[in-house]
């Protein structure tokens, strides 16, 4: 029945449209590319998804989900311990724990699934978390799941005196687990994976890194950040999402050694009382993998296309923060603004979304471009220029 709840929560998204801080669904009407057909506009260059080597429709991915469904249907209808497993989605997690060069890999419906089934699953009474600062919400929700008696603990982002501080300080701990984002995602930064590394053999800490925004961007084959820092054999348990670079529809995945994936099986509550993700899904990713493998010069004209972008912005007097990913953040400031100014954009053509509190901290409100190997220099300069337009209109930003 309607009642004061219902009035509670429309005031509450009368308070947000106001604050000009309300998140609108943009609608795209054809597939995600370089550039979609969105909010009444034709040809928008999109720079606002993960899609980073333009898998998302790429022919080969799309007849490799159409494959899988063809001869395994829809789904499990079921979750995987109770009715089974499909022969794709075992092929996938092969070829997942390959390209990290793991034992092992399970999949789950989103990353998100896999971090917040993965942290409470692997710990007990008398462990300790300890996680950056700025780690995914999935982390973080992760680490609020764990069970009683298990600590947790934030070191400041990329701050390697602290971690190392807090590993001393529970280096009586029964076990101790580092969990860092590969890639940070509003930052674009990189986890310094290899003083992490040397830190987790000093301590005993068994190292997560999820490499949501890394995988089939950072590394020469794609493999992530831990392949960038030649450290891969360094890290123990490997996150990552298939709804990103690796064909952009949905699903998570773990990676590690066989025991600690065995483990996920009997006691991951995401994995345990969730269905598997749908054999077109994993299809399409299985082909995503592939061509990512057949196909090196798209990770190329990606780092390309990051250096362009880089190189054009700071040339019209842009700051954009440093990094080494394909996640470029542009600092606004105020959450209203950063959203004023990235509606500004679509009008001009351009789809970059505007991040403000509370997902990046107050103050720090950003537009957050994502570049993609289909992007052409056309398309880069064109962000460029709508920028540039749109700082004029503004008086700056
Ligand atoms: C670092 C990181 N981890 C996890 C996720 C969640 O991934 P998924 O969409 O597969 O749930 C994201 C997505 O934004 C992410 O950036």
């Amino acid at each position: 029945m309607y009642n004061a709840f219902d009035d509670a929560v429309k005031n509450k998204l009368a308070g947000l449209e106001k604050a000009g801080t309300y998140k609108h669904y943009r609608n795209l009407s054809t597939p995600m590319d370089a550039h979609a057909d969105m909010a009444g506009q034709r040809g928008v260059v999109v720079m606002s998804s993960n899609n980073y080597l333009g898998l998302a429709d790429h022919p080969a991915v799309v007849k490799g989900a159409q494959d899988a469904l063809e001869k395994f249907g829809h789904g499990t209808a079921s979750v995987r311990f109770i009715c089974g497993s499909m022969d794709i989605h075992e092929a996938l997690e092969t070829r997942l724990a390959q390209l990290h060069g793991m034992e092992a890999a399970l999949t789950f419906s989103s990353c998100w699934a896999a971090n917040t089934g993965l942290i409470p699953a692997i710990t007990g009474e008398g462990d300790m978390v300890i996680s950056d600062a700025l780690n995914h919400a999935s982390i973080i929700d992760g680490c609020r799941l764990v069970g009683k008696g298990v600590g947790r603990a934030v070191y400041t982002h990329g701050d390697m005196h602290a971690l190392e501080h807090l590993l001393k300080e529970h280096r009586y701990a029964k076990h101790r687990f580092i969990i860092t984002d590969g890639v940070f995602s509003m930052e674009g930064n990189l986890a310094h994976l290899p003083a992490i590394c040397d830190l987790a053999d000093r301590y005993e800490a068994t190292l997560i890194v999820d490499d949501s925004h890394g995988v089939g961007v950072m590394g020469a084959t794609g493999a992530g950040v831990a392949e960038f820092y030649h450290c891969a054999d360094r890290v123990d348990i490997i996150t990552g999402t298939l709804g990103k670079a690796l064909g952009g529809a949905a699903g998570g995945y773990v990676a590690g050694r066989t025991h600690v994936i065995e483990l996920l099986k009997q006691n991951a509550r995401t994995n345990l009382f969730s269905n598997a993700i749908s054999p077109a899904t994993a299809g399409g990713a299985l082909a995503a993998l592939e061509v990512m493998q057949r196909a090196p010069q798209l990770l190329k004209t990606l780092h390309e296309n990051v250096a362009y972008f880089r190189h054009q912005l700071k040339e019209a007097g842009f700051k954009p923060l440093d990094g080494e990913s394909a996640i470029v953040p542009i600092i606004i400031g105020d959450t209203a603004q950063a959203m004023a100014v990235a509606d500004a954009l679509l009008k001009q053509g351009v789809f970059i979304t505007g991040f403000g509190y509370p997902v990046v901290p107050e103050g720090t409100a950003r537009l957050r471009a994502q570049v993609s190997a289909v992007h052409s220099k056309a398309d880069l300069d064109r962000v460029v220029g709508a920028l540039i337009a749109v700082r004029e209109e503004m008086g700056g930003f």
